[in-house]
């Protein structure tokens, strides 16, 4: 076999912001550190720095908005046993790993079933920008019923879960697109006071209200957007905006 033949493998370390992801029961494990507590700065910057030195690609934040309840249509055994639970809101850990590290990306598990689209891009566009581009977007559309039961919402069923998706992302799309290129512009020095200049597009035409909700506008941040770093999990599967790399399983 040749250099020229040799595959190259990535590694990502998949974690959530609790005790533990899949992995029940690691925690009580003597050599495991969330004994000195995953919801401190200090677990995620040595675990951002471990996986950097230990030349991972990536940590993949996964995340669920509630804890399931699918056994005995109940969250009792999950909470009892800490069955991915508790889990702490995903992005906020992202500024501390990547402050942490110099190169490791991040991809980020973000729901587009409840949150409206102008502040997820909002959000994640100012990640983008404070970790120089390093982090990447896992779609997903809330699979579990408990995540519903949590916002007060009645689950849609599964097609419609995605109509939504696809919907969410076009409207998604338009947003990251709404400023020009090199649109924030410095035309003076501080000795001839700041001036300050920013293009944006033409204003977003007022998207129709959807399931989404409405949109009118572009953006309220500046380039790099998320462009060519969406991922997706369930996002792989939508027809129309396909995202930018996937993950499936094996039956996608
Ligand atoms: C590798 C991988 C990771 C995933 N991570 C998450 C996750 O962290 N949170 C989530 O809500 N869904 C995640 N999903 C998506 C759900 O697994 C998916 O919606 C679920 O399997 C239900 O399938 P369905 O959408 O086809 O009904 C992930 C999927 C894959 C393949």
């Amino acid at each position: 076999m040749t250099t020229k033949d040799k595959k190259k493998a990535h590694l990502l370390g998949f974690i959530q912001h609790g005790v533990n992801s899949h992995a029940t029961g690691m925690w009580r494990h003597p050599k495991d550190k969330v004994g000195w507590s995953f919801s401190t700065p200090e677990y995620w910057q040595h675990m951002a720095r471990t996986m950097e030195r230990g030349l991972f690609d990536a940590m993949f934040i996964a995340d669920e908005l509630a804890p399931y309840n699918t056994h005995e249509n109940s969250s009792d055994a999950i909470v009892r046993w800490a069955v991915q639970c508790p889990t702490h809101e995903p992005s906020t850990i992202v500024p501390i790993i990547t402050t942490a590290t110099k190169h490791l990306g991040v991809g980020l598990t973000l729901s587009t079933a409840f949150e409206h689209p102008y502040s997820m891009c909002r959000r994640l566009s100012s990640l983008d920008h404070l970790s120089a581009g390093r982090i990447a977007w896992n779609i997903v559309s809330s699979y579990s019923k408990s995540e519903w039961d949590a916002y007060g919402h009645t689950m849609t069923d599964r097609s419609g879960r995605y109509e939504r998706l696809e919907e969410y992302m076009g409207v998604c799309y338009q947003l990251w697109d709404s400023w020009e290129p090199g649109a924030l512009e410095d035309q003076g020095g501080p000795s001839r006071g700041q001036v300050l200049q920013v293009r944006r597009t033409p204003l977003l035409r007022a998207l129709a209200a959807g399931t989404s909700g409405s949109v009118a506008g572009g953006l309220f941040r500046t380039r790099p957007g998320l462009r060519g770093k969406t991922c997706g999990s369930d996002f792989c599967r939508s027809s129309e905006h396909r995202p930018d790399a996937a993950i499936c399983n094996r039956s996608d």
